[in-house]
């Protein structure tokens, strides 16, 4: 939901483009998931320590707990306003907004313009979104998405932000994508190096090569790139990923949208519903890009919804689209060393109904060593959940598919539903602990669990991960990989929390038992463990804090600790505001942290544009913050 200045969530709008069947054979299961195993008691069986099943009964490990918390910081309250509060003894500043210079040949954000499109690929994007900081050669770099845009502020001056021009494509085109940009501390705080030689505008239209299984295949072959391994820009990144050798990962995710038809009797192809590309775009790119219209072009939304890896440290270096890892709505990827040396990483598709995956290399990671084959030769899997707490990760090979390599790569979800796999809550970020061998997504909510199909008509029954029809809260799902193996095939499962609201409801939607009247939140999304082994989970929900959802306020960043299961309010956003993305300086004492399209006038004030933004969080006491 947005305010009416906002464009329409991408969910939503996908609903509206492509409406999904109704479901027909579900059993009011909801009752039967929710008492199994004790879902309400939110810890799992295999934590360590408080291992507590039953309703309430956290709550007393709560207050035994409170004595040793792990948390450095007192609890906040709710907000409503048009800023961002953090706990005593912490402060913020804004790092960057939307349109600020990279370079100093780009003016100075004009609130009364949005800035101009000759300026647009020089300048901080919009929406900024997942993030990591790398350290070159000392040097402190963040390489940064920007997910989309809201034409209403960013073409301020365009009737109901509609584009009416090549050059209002051009803009929203550059305003996307990825920013890399060289950040230093100083006596006045933390600001952005302008003009570093390692500052890097990463665009819609950037020139970058596809690897993997679907490198060369007719399906990706254009006019333009008749060889099918090279393509121009990323977009909707969303989530992001840092490999173990130091290059980031960035997530396409809601591609699809940018799509459109200018010739009605074109016939869409069979594979577009899946994936939701239709006759419609959202922006009216194709009146005015021919790249964009599917008509000319049929095949270039083949070319999008991959995971790109970007090198921070050579501005010079050529974006690489890992195929490898599937074709879906990237979320994030969550990368993370086996104990046998092999890659692993761990990714969502968010959408509602669609799966999770794991991708592992068949070579090995060795420090120093040769890494250019980890993210190309490898092997996709894609999650099943047992409503017994165990699982199993399906490979996703010709064998098991009755699909060629290529053909897996382009369309895994087809690939997920033809070995049945499960339909999630909408998967969005992961998140490896660096102190246990587990992993945690976020499954943020979904409206049509139990009630309808995904894209693909595969049933979407209230069980398992997913225990609530209609999900309106949202809950985190975690897995201990058999043998403490992260290339396992099996694993076990359990519910780190389900968010939900104990004010209003008794049954599950009160939530599970760690949540409580001090910690109300919906909609979990972004996620990041920090180097402590605590969770950071930040929110994407209903901010209306009426009805459902009351006492739940702006959206916010809670620390959690996996081993007791206890969850803190750390931070709040302003409203309207979604907070997302969550990365650390070198030395950790500060964490930035991003806003995302704010309602309120954020952060210049009354009269000024809204504008998403990096924020720096220290504490007064300069101590580590993760
Ligand atoms: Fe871009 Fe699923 O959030
Ligand atoms: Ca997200
Ligand atoms: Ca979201
Ligand atoms: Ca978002």
């Amino acid at each position: 939901m947005r305010d009416e200045t906002y464009d329409l969530s991408w969910d939503d709008w996908d609903e509206l483009q492509s409406p999904r069947p109704e479901g027909t054979e579900f059993d009011d299961v909801v009752e039967t998931a929710l008492s199994r195993r004790g879902f309400m008691g939110g810890v799992l069986a295999f934590g360590s320590g408080a291992a507590v099943m039953g309703a309430g009964s956290l709550m007393s490990t709560t207050s035994a707990e409170a004595a040793t918390s792990r948390f450095a910081f007192t609890p906040i309250d709710i907000a409503t306003d048009a800023t961002v509060h953090v706990p005593e003894g912490y402060s913020w500043s804004r790092l960057i907004s939307w349109g600020d210079p990279l370079f100093s040949d780009a003016p100075e954000f004009d609130h009364a313009t949005g800035g101009d499109v000759a300026s647009s690929d020089r300048v901080f994007g919009e929406n900024t979104d997942g993030m990591e900081l790398f350290n070159v050669g000392g040097r402190q770099v963040i390489a940064v998405n920007h997910e989309y845009v809201n034409t209403k502020i960013n073409l301020p001056n365009n009737e109901d932000g509609k584009v009416a021009s090549a050059d209002d494509v051009l803009k929203l085109q550059n305003l996307h994508a990825v920013t890399v940009m060289e950040v230093t501390e100083g006596a006045d705080g933390w600001s952005v190096v302008i003009d570093s030689d390692l500052n890097r505008r990463i665009t819609a239209n950037t020139p970058m090569t596809i690897a993997g299984p679907a490198a060369g295949h007719d399906l990706l072959k254009t006019e333009a790139d008749p060889e099918g391994t090279t393509v121009l820009g990323t977009m909707n990144n969303c989530g992001a990923g840092k490999t173990p050798w130091g290059t980031y990962l960035t997530c396409e995710e809601n591609f699809n949208g940018y799509f459109g038809s200018t010739d009605a009797a074109f016939e869409l192809p069979e594979d577009y519903a899946r994936y939701g590309v239709s006759a419609e775009g959202r922006y009216n790119y194709e009146g005015y890009d021919p790249r964009f219209d599917v008509s000319k072009n049929p095949n270039e939304p083949r070319r999008f919804g991959y995971i790109v890896e970007i090198d921070p440290s050579d501005p010079t270096s050529t974006p690489i689209k890992h195929t490898a890892l599937g074709r879906f709505k990237h979320e994030n990827a969550a990368a993370v060393v086996a104990a046998d040396g092999r890659v692993v990483v761990y990714m969502g598709d968010d959408e509602r109904g669609e799966f999770m995956y794991k991708y592992v290399s068949n070579g090995v990671y060795t420090p120093g060593g040769e890494t250019s084959s980890l993210l190309d030769d490898g092997v996709l899997y894609v999650a099943k959940f047992d409503p017994d707490g165990s699982g199993k990760w399906i490979v996703l090979t010709p064998t098991t598919t009755g699909m060629s390599e290529a053909e897996i790569a382009i369309f895994s979800r087809v690939a997920g539903s033809k070995v049945g796999a499960t339909t999630m809550d909408r998967p969005e970020w992961v998140a490896v602990n660096p102190v246990a061998v587990e992993g945690y997504c976020c499954l943020t909510n979904n409206k049509n669990r139990g009630l309808k199909t995904n894209a693909g008509g595969d049933e979407t029954p209230a069980v398992g991960p997913n225990p609530r029809e209609a999900n309106k809260y949202g809950q985190i799902v975690r897995w201990k990989p058999a043998g403490d193996d992260h290339t396992a095939d099996d694993f076990e499962w359990d519910l780190y929390v389900m968010a939900g609201n104990p004010n209003v409801h008794s049954d599950a939607n009160a939530g599970s038992a760690n949540i409580n009247a001090g910690n109300l939140f919906n909609s979990p999304d972004g996620m990041m463990f920090d180097s402590t082994g605590l969770l950071w989970i930040q929110t994407d929900g209903d901010y209306k804090n009426e009805g459902d959802f009351a006492g739940m306020g702006n959206n916010q960043m809670l620390a959690g600790d996996p081993v007791t299961g206890v969850i803190e309010r750390f931070m709040t956003g302003p409203y309207g505001s979604e907070v997302t993305g969550l990365t650390w300086s070198s030395d950790k004492r500060t964490m930035f942290v991003g806003i995302q399209h704010p309602a309120a006038p954020f952060p210049d004030g009354e009269g000024k544009l809204a504008r998403s933004s990096i924020i720096a969080i220290k504490r007064d006491d300069n101590a580590m913050v993760g």
